[in-house]
């Protein structure tokens, strides 16, 4: 089945290239920015557009993207590209669709994008259970110190110390306060985890008290400061906005407690990490774990790497297989249906 889908998009290809099929199609032109995207998606799109598709694995370069996008009606993008005033220029008024395959839309200028009319749509949703999931993992695998005690057994540390009642020791959820910064899809997902954890306290912070959250989660609502006082893991599910960019800093990390962890699965931008290297080094917090980074992807050498007390994992939150291809093809759907005049599945 797999092969059949693969010699298809092949032979489409080739075609096109043969009898320069693109310039006689009279379907809705799409751009898929890169290649390694569930095929479902691919073949939804091709059988109703003429789909250009740039040929790598791997974020497609700003030249290249200026160059594609030009004349195109839609485009299928990811969180690695800027879609901002520059491509909308350089692809000209035929553009009428964007559709980004994630639930952050920072990287998209809504603003611009109204002004010119352009929709929008993104994967809300479908990729909450995946990313809460590998939120608490960070959770575990931080305060548990997973990776350095996996170290341990392949440096030789463990036949050196052999096993001691204080070696590897870390902390526990049970009996412990959680501070969720964001108590969204993702954040509530969080939390209803933490529950069977045996977590005492779940507190949150953002722009509302929820009635759901009370009732289904006993979790309270509470100024950001409060929570920074009373959490021992600080999660942070937030999206992010000009508003809180580099909110945890010098003088959030200060306020939370020594023996806190700070999680992040947001966005990096939430942090500044010069900042949180410090809290990191100085005993102003005592560990962190981090999915996402400013930048992405961060540089083999940089100084985070170099602590053991901070996990830092490559943008993982929703990679599982279930979940991308959900996403990819609600990407899909979202082109389609803004080139076909009908309201976007997830519209922003
Ligand atoms: C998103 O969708 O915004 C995630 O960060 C990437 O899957």
């Amino acid at each position: 089945m797999l092969i059949r889908k693969i010699v298809f998009i092949r032979a489409q290809t080739l075609l096109k290239k043969q009898f320069n099929f693109k310039s006689m199609s009279t379907l809705p032109k799409v751009l898929i920015t890169r290649n390694d995207i569930p095929e479902d998606a691919i073949l939804l799109l091709q059988s109703k557009c003429d789909v250009e598709i740039y040929g790598k694995p791997s974020p497609i370069p700003r030249d290249e993207l200026l160059k594609r996008v030009k004349g195109k009606n839609g485009i299928f993008c990811l969180i690695t590209e800027k879609i901002n005033q520059e491509v909308f220029e350089a692809a000209g008024s035929t553009l009428k669709v964007v559709g980004t395959m994630s639930a952050g839309y920072d990287h998209v200028d809504l603003t611009e994008c109204k002004k010119r009319g352009i929709l929008v749509g993104n994967t809300p949703d479908v990729l909450t259970d995946a990313t809460a999931e590998l939120t608490v993992a960070l959770l575990l695998a931080t305060s548990r110190r997973l990776f350095e005690a996996n170290q341990q057994v392949t440096n030789g540390g463990w036949v050196k110390c052999a096993w001691g009642p204080l070696w590897m020791c870390g902390q526990s959820l049970q009996g412990s306060t959680v501070g969720i910064i964001g108590l969204g899809r993702i954040g509530f997902g969080v939390a209803e985890r933490l529950k069977a954890f045996k977590v005492k306290n779940i507190v949150y912070s953002g722009n509302r008290a929820k009635v759901e959250a009370m009732e289904k989660l006993n979790a309270k609502f509470v100024p950001l400061d409060e929570l920074l006082k009373q959490s021992d893991f600080v999660v942070a599910c937030c999206a992010l906005t000009p508003e809180n960019k580099v909110m945890m800093n010098k003088e959030a990390f200060k306020k939370m407690k020594k023996n806190a962890i700070f999680i992040n699965t947001s966005r990096g931008a939430l942090v500044n990490q010069d900042d949180l290297y410090e809290a990191l080094t100085t005993g102003v917090i005592h560990a962190a774990g981090l999915d996402v980074l400013d930048p992405e992807p961060l540089p083999v050498d940089h100084k985070l790497t170099k602590l053991p007390n901070c996990v830092l994992l490559p943008h993982i939150g929703s990679a599982t297989i279930e979940t991308r291809t959900t996403m990819a093809l609600l990407t899909a759907k979202n082109i389609l249906a803004g080139l076909e005049g009908k309201p976007l599945l997830c519209p922003l």
